[in-house]
């Protein structure tokens, strides 16, 4: 019988082909214009796991619809709960990219799309890489329950309603998560910690239009004037934010942890020339590793105001609008975050203009197991995937259902992440790797295989 790396050699260019496929569906939560497309996405995802053999259905939700699956060999064995995301982030801004967002397209060892690492390309090699468990022993070497979202990116709103509803359906042993990346280029890495989130948007309203900024200039407020000193008021210049009590729960980092950072020998210089920046910036005291995984941040994430075509034009705008978001670590809470940002907001506005200020989102931080036997599974099955055993990392990014995995179903996530530090998430001509694509699939047949042997 073939193994499962000569299965999944044999299989390449199906895969790449689905893949391309599942990579030019414009799935962009966040747009109401894209809901269509949404919807379609997560049909084209359903067809898939069902030509697989797999129980699968469409759940509709009061947003964009989940896409459930399961087969259940044996319930005595244990059960392994795939999750992941088909939506993606808006492709903006569409001329920086080299080829249309949603024209996949191959470029050397990588494939380029929106989606391409998050999270359709590295979802999807964990689905291929259950197929390849099928095929290759013959059954699968344990129970598998998939839960495929559409609304990650803004926030995963209407899934935890959805998993409160399905507790005694989605009980498993373990979640499978590759919605991430590894350490660096043939460094696979587990993460045992994410970063939480509070996502504000702050309007400031002046005069009740546009106006001529010669007359008026100086006799009334100008919203955009005051917006960026009510956001510099938030910030000291080293990033480190000034909202009294913000710091209040983080938990600092332990000597244990800083030494295993350490000893992952980060190359600054290396980063600093990667970001294309003249210096690299951040908290006083921290090296770059502890500031992106284990340090709370505050950023601006869009600035609307004003003229922003071509050429001058003199105007004082009547509005002006902030979105910005804090990343939150242990124990800082959300809801507690967004209570005394929306004060200190209010408080420093002057009483010449109306503020607003607008909750989007919000998750907690989380840690997860380092120990015990997915674990152990995971060492084993990402050294047959990538011919090394993984390091141990924590993520500035947010995966906002792993909390709600752990506090309603009481069961951890395992989160292998299959991308690339330089994948360009979120940014224009994002890319996954191909052969990553494929180390993927291999990790996840012999996941399945080890999860079985207890
Ligand atoms: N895949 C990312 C999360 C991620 C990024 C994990 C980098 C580890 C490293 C995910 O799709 C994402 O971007 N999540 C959002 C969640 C938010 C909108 C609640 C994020 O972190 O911005
Ligand atoms: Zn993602």
């Amino acid at each position: 019988m073939a193994g499962v790396q000569e299965y999944v050699d044999a299989h390449r260019g199906d895969a790449l082909e689905e893949l391309k496929d599942l990579l030019s569906i414009p799935s962009v939560s966040t747009d109401p214009a894209r809901r269509d497309d949404v919807q379609r996405c997560a049909e084209w995802v359903h067809g898939r796991l069902e030509s697989m053999g797999l129980a699968a259905e469409i759940c509709p939700t009061d947003g964009h619809p989940v896409v459930y699956a399961e087969h259940i060999i044996d319930a005595s064995r244990p059960t392994v709960l795939v999750y992941g995301h088909y939506d993606v982030q808006p492709p903006d801004p569409l001329d920086a990219w080299r080829h249309g967002p949603f024209s996949p397209t191959v470029e050397g060892d990588f494939i380029v799309a929106r989606g391409a690492t998050d999270d359709k390309g590295q979802l999807y090699a964990l689905v291929k890489g259950i197929e390849a468990a099928q095929e290759v022993f013959g059954t699968l070497p344990v129970n598998v329950k998939l839960l495929i979202e559409g609304e990650e990116e803004i926030g995963s709103t209407h899934l935890t309603p959805f998993i409160r509803a399905q507790k005694e359906r989605l009980k498993s042993d373990i979640v499978v998560i590759s919605d991430s990346s590894q350490y660096a280029r043939d460094v696979p890495a587990i993460t045992y910690g994410l970063k939480g989130i509070c996502y504000l948007e702050v309007v400031v309203r002046g005069p009740k239009q546009d106006l001529h900024s010669g007359s008026f200039g100086g006799s009334v407020a100008n919203p955009a004037n005051v917006l960026t000193r009510m956001i510099a008021a938030c910030q000291g210049p080293f990033g480190q934010v000034g909202i009294p009590g913000f710091y209040d729960d983080v938990r600092d980092l332990e000597a244990w942890e800083r030494e295993a950072f350490a000893e992952l020998n980060f190359d600054e210089d290396a980063f600093r020339q990667d970001m294309g920046v003249p210096k690299l910036f951040g908290e006083d005291g921290f090296s770059s590793l502890e500031r992106r995984w284990a340090r709370p941040t505050l950023d601006v994430n869009g600035l609307i105001s004003g003229f922003t075509g071509e050429g001058a034009k003199t105007v004082i705008p009547c509005e002006a609008r902030a979105k910005f978001s804090m990343r939150l670590v242990p124990d800082q809470d959300p809801e507690k975050i967004r209570d005394l940002v929306t004060d200190f907001l209010l408080e420093v506005a002057p009483d010449s203009v109306n503020v607003e200020v607008v909750d989007h989102h919000g998750t907690r931080p989380v840690l997860v197991p380092r120990d015990g036997k997915p674990i152990q599974a995971a060492e084993h099955a990402l050294a047959k995937g990538f011919g090394r055993k993984p390091v141990y990392i924590r993520e500035g990014g947010s995966i906002p259902v792993v909390n709600t995995f752990q506090e309603e179903l009481g069961v951890g996530s395992l989160l292998i992440g299959l991308g690339l530090p330089d994948d360009g998430a979120h940014g224009p001509n994002e890319k996954f790797c191909i052969a990553d694509y494929y180390r993927g699939m291999v990790t996840m047949a012999h996941f399945l295989e080890a999860m079985a042997a207890s």
